[in-house]
Formats: structure tokens, C-alpha cells, sequence
């Protein structure tokens, strides 16, 4: 079966913790998307909308840690960037309680439009930025 947001080479940023994490995001929108494109069944959106929202806050703030710890420059941009991402994961969940139509579009817009430039400019710049592991380390 194919996927709604399929995987592509362009989106790795070379770290393996969030190219990792990057993928399951994708993951989960794909699940998310299935279940308010195909399935349409009301009750797995609303678990695969929380699904995502928690996973984008864990990932989130794990990549944001990291960031500082390799002393990134841009990370009070980069956390406004993650704010508006969480952000518009929330207003999809209210919309869902509404049950509003319309989410899979919104969901698409979100990952095509906003989740993967991020990767791969604004991820891969503040990585680019920061210092390598090593030099953080010592
Ligand atoms: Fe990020």
C-alpha cells in the first residue's frame, strides 16, 4: 500500500536520533491520514491526532536539548518555529472536536507546507550551525 507522505532521502538531516524521530512523525501523520482520508473512523483520528500531537512535543523538546547542547545560534528561532508547528497540531485537534471536515487537508498542508521545509531547511541549518557531538562533548 502506498503511503500518503512517503519517506524521501532529502528530509535526513545525517543526525540518526532525529532522522529517527523524523520518521515516526511521518509515521503517524500517514496513520492520522488514513484514518480521516480512508477509514474515516472518528474515534481512531482522535487517537491518532493525540498520537501526533505528543510525539511532536516529545520530539520537539528532545531536538531542542540537543540543539543546546551543541550550542546551536538559532535555537530561540527554532523554538518559535516549534511552537507554531504545536501550534497548528492543536488547532487540528479542536477542529476535530468540532468535527469539522476539512482535517485531511489541513493534515496535508501541515506536513507538505510547514513539517518538511523544517527538516529540511530550518533542522538541517541548526544543525549545521551547532557544533559536531565530538566538540560538544569535550
Ligand atoms: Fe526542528
Amino acid at each position: 500500500m502506498t503511503v500518503k507522505f512517503a519517506w524521501k532521502p532529502e528530509y535526513e538531516t545525517g543526525n540518526a536520533r532525529i532522522d529517527k524521530q523524523h520518521r515516526q512523525l511521518i509515521d503517524l501523520a500517514n496513520l492520522l491520514w488514513v484514518s480521516v482520508e480512508r477509514d474515516r473512523a472518528e474515534a481512531v483520528a482522535t487517537a491518532a491526532i493525540e498520537a501526533l500531537t505528543a510525539y511532536a512535543a516529545y520530539h520537539f523538546s528532545d531536538e531542542e536539548e540537543f540543539f543546546e547542547r551543541i550550542g546551536t545560534p538559532v535555537l530561540a528561532d527554532h523554538r518559535k518555529q516549534h511552537e507554531a508547528l504545536s501550534a497548528d497540531i492543536k488547532a487540528l485537534a479542536v477542529e476535530d472536536l468540532l468535527g469539522t471536515k476539512g482535517i485531511g487537508a489541513r493534515l496535508e498542508h501541515w506536513v507538505e507546507e510547514r513539517l518538511i521545509p523544517h527538516m529540511m531547511y530550518s533542522d538541517q541549518e541548526a544543525l549545521r550551525a551547532g557544533k559536531t557531538e565530538e566538540e560538544a562533548i569535550t
